[in-house]
């Protein structure tokens, strides 16, 4: 049986694309949205979910994602990120189930781009540096599998609060958008649902970058999604960052994913990921 412990922006994605499937997923969520209510600092009740339902396969997508939360409340980032990362590796470890991890490409420090899975980490914010702990505490487990994804793009449903949610409807309304011009490896959430997929299924192990196929911004990103969507593309305002921002972000932090490839599994560029969203919103 398959647990997914996060019911966010991918969770929701993967609980939808494995249903496609016929592969029912239990999750659980802080807020208990689908099936259980669970915090993962919380290691009493994660112990008495595993008595329960003895899962084969835990996929951990929960955490505190905000990048600037994690740098304004380090020990809440602490508490969820690595201690609640700890507590889901224990259970795992005394049940015996395998634990997909999704980890970040912030885990690296942005110098180059087109990081492989051998280059070293060298996070330059906080939310990184929690990501890296939380890697190294799910290594500790043989069966393990690491997803490295980079800033998730998709569409779940018109109720999404995710970044590119956001400024789609903003553009949609004519309304004009900010945005940065730091160089990622946009991801569609599909393709990590299908690829995490094909990888439990040929029980892959280990680190995957996990990521779309070509790098660029969230202000390229945008920019292709007016053409898409018939959007006016005067509409996205290119910034190098945003005021406010206290924690400090790799300026081209893209991800080499030959790896996956190599194992036959297919990401999307951003141009195709677009397209896909497109006719899903029109279905
Ligand atoms: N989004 C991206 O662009 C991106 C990029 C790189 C890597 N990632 C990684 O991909 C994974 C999934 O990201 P996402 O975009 O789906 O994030 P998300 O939408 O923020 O989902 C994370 C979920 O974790 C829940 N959560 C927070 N604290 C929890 C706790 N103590 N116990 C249980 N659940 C808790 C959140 O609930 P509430 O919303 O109620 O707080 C939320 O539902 C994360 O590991 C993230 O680090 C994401």
């Amino acid at each position: 049986m398959i647990f997914l412990i996060g019911e966010g922006f991918l969770g929701q994605k993967i609980v939808s694309v494995f249903k496609e499937k016929g592969i029912k997923v239990v999750t659980a969520g802080i807020q208990g949205k689908e099936n259980y209510s669970l915090d993962i600092t919380d290691e009493q009740s994660l112990i008495y979910l595993f008595k329960d339902l003895n899962p084969d396969i835990v996929l951990l997508s929960a955490g505190i994602t905000n990048v600037e939360l994690c740098e304004a409340d380090q020990q809440k980032a602490l508490d969820v990120n690595v201690e609640g990362t700890r507590n889901v590796v224990d259970v795992c470890h005394a049940f015996d189930s395998k634990l997909v991890f999704f980890s970040s490409d912030y885990v690296f420090g942005g110098n180059k781009g087109s990081y492989t899975e051998k280059d070293e980490v060298n996070p330059i914010n906080f939310y990184g540096q929690t990501k890296v702990q939380g890697e190294k505490l799910v290594m500790n487990l043989s069966n393990h599998l690491i997803a490295r994804v980079s800033t998730l793009y998709g569409f779940n449903s018109n109720e999404d609060k995710s970044f590119f949610s956001f400024a789609m409807q903003k553009l949609k309304n004519n309304e004009s958008i900010e945005a940065v011009n730091i160089v990622n490896s946009p991801t569609l959430t599909d393709d990590v649902a299908e690829a995490v997929f094909l990888m439990l299924e040929k029980d892959f192990l280990g680190l995957f970058h996990v990521a779309g196929s070509n790098g660029c911004s969230k202000y390229d990103l945008l920019v292709k999604a007016c053409k898409v969507f018939g959007f006016d593309s005067s509409l996205v305002k290119e910034v190098s960052w945003v005021p406010g921002w206290k924690a400090k972000r790799p300026l081209n932090s893209s991800l080499d994913i030959t790896k996956i490839q190599l194992h036959g599994i297919k990401m999307s560029s951003v141009e195709e990921g677009l397209i896909k969203i497109k006719k899903q919103i029109n279905k």
